[in-house]
């Protein structure tokens, strides 16, 4: 074991991924892998409170694990895994469940989000969700959890459950801090910059994938929905020109306001089009190598079944001292 901190992270196997994962999560763990104890999960458990065909979960969990691993991952610092690989994530969540109450679930907005969307199937594990996250980040005494702005509100549950566990037993877990950059942490679609980018949204033009391919990108960038006002600037009232900003700056690392400078007097389609080719210059080689890691479906065995060890090391320690603690008879 190291005395580095530890970060905790995950995204679903739900389909392709979009640039709103890659700039919101990957992007900060690639530059966090270094400094943090890292563990990084692919949540198959999670996809399931969403009708799945079982061959899709499967390749989507592979395409996945290969983004990782294509945007810079390291799987020989960081511990990438299968979540449904360590049953101790179930086993876990299902302790929590009995720390979580019914009233603070039915307010998470993200459940009330997916429920409307699927009023005919608004299952238990959709309710349950974000008791699962916490076991998932609680498991690994996670210090850090760098996510997007839209898991703020299960962070903090998270964190509301470890410490309702802690003040019932003795201190457990250790409690979670969100770890969520101030830029790129909310990409927002191309068709309607007032709301989030979304795989799950019915207009593809609204979502880049990091599967698609450069002409795709220069044509949904082009498309793009801007505003009236007709001039660059960073401000709130023009969030379709601020998103294409703030990919730049999260992308290259430059300021905001000097990206803005830039386009002094240009009109929005030289700055779409300067974002599209910043976006293909990250993206594309990210596709290139996960396209060429997909093929090699052996080495992606070796590198989740390593993974699993490891993390299941950690976490069936915790699991045991949880057990104890609400107690449960050991085995043996
Ligand atoms: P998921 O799979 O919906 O998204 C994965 C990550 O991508 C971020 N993200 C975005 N960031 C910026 N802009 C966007 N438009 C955008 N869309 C998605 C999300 O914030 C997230 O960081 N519940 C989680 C998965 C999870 C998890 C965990 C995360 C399960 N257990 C434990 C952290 C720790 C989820 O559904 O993410």
């Amino acid at each position: 074991m190291t005395d580095k901190k530890t970060i905790f992270s995950g995204i679903q196997p739900s389909g392709a991924l979009t640039l709103g994962n890659y700039l919101g999560a990957i992007k900060n763990w690639t530059s966090m892998q270094e400094d943090y104890q890292s563990i990084f999960c692919v949540v198959d458990l999670h996809a399931i409170t969403v009708p799945k065909e079982p061959k899709d979960l499967r390749k989507n969990t592979l395409e996945v694990l290969a983004n990782y691993i294509a945007a810079g991952l390291d799987p020989d610092k960081a511990i990438l895994f299968v979540q449904s690989h360590v049953p101790a994530h179930a086993e876990l969540a299902w302790v929590l469940d009995c720390f979580a109450y019914f009233g603070e679930l039915s307010r998470m907005t993200q459940f009330k989000d997916k429920s409307q969307k699927q009023v005919g199937n608004i299952n238990a594990g959709l309710f349950n969700y974000p008791v699962l996250m916490a076991a998932d980040i609680l498991l690994y005494n996670t210090d850090l959890v760098p996510v997007g702005e839209d898991q703020r509100q299960h962070l903090e549950l998270a964190r509301d459950i470890a410490q309702r566990f802690n003040n019932r037993f003795s201190p457990t877990f250790a409690v979670p801090e969100p770890y969520i950059s101030k830029i790129g942490a909310k990409v927002m679609s191309l068709q309607d910059p007032t709301s989030k980018m979304s795989k799950s949204d019915d207009n593809q033009n609204s979502y880049i994938l990091l599967s698609d391919d450069d002409d795709t990108i220069r044509r949904k960038f082009k498309r793009a929905v801007t505003d009236s006002i007709g001039v660059v600037n960073y401000s709130e009232d023009q969030p379709g020109v601020k998103n294409m900003i703030d990919m730049m700056a999260k992308i290259s690392g430059r300021s905001v306001e000097s990206i803005t400078e830039d386009y002094l007097g240009q009109g929005y389609a030289k700055l779409k089009e300067d974002t599209a080719e910043v976006v293909i210059q990250e993206i594309a080689p990210i596709r290139e190598e996960a396209t060429r890691l997909l093929q090699d479906k052996k080495y992606l065995e070796t590198i989740y079944q390593k993974g699993a060890d490891r993390a299941e090391a950690i976490a069936m320690k915790m699991l045991r001292k949880v057990y104890k603690k609400v107690g449960f008879v050991p085995r043996r």
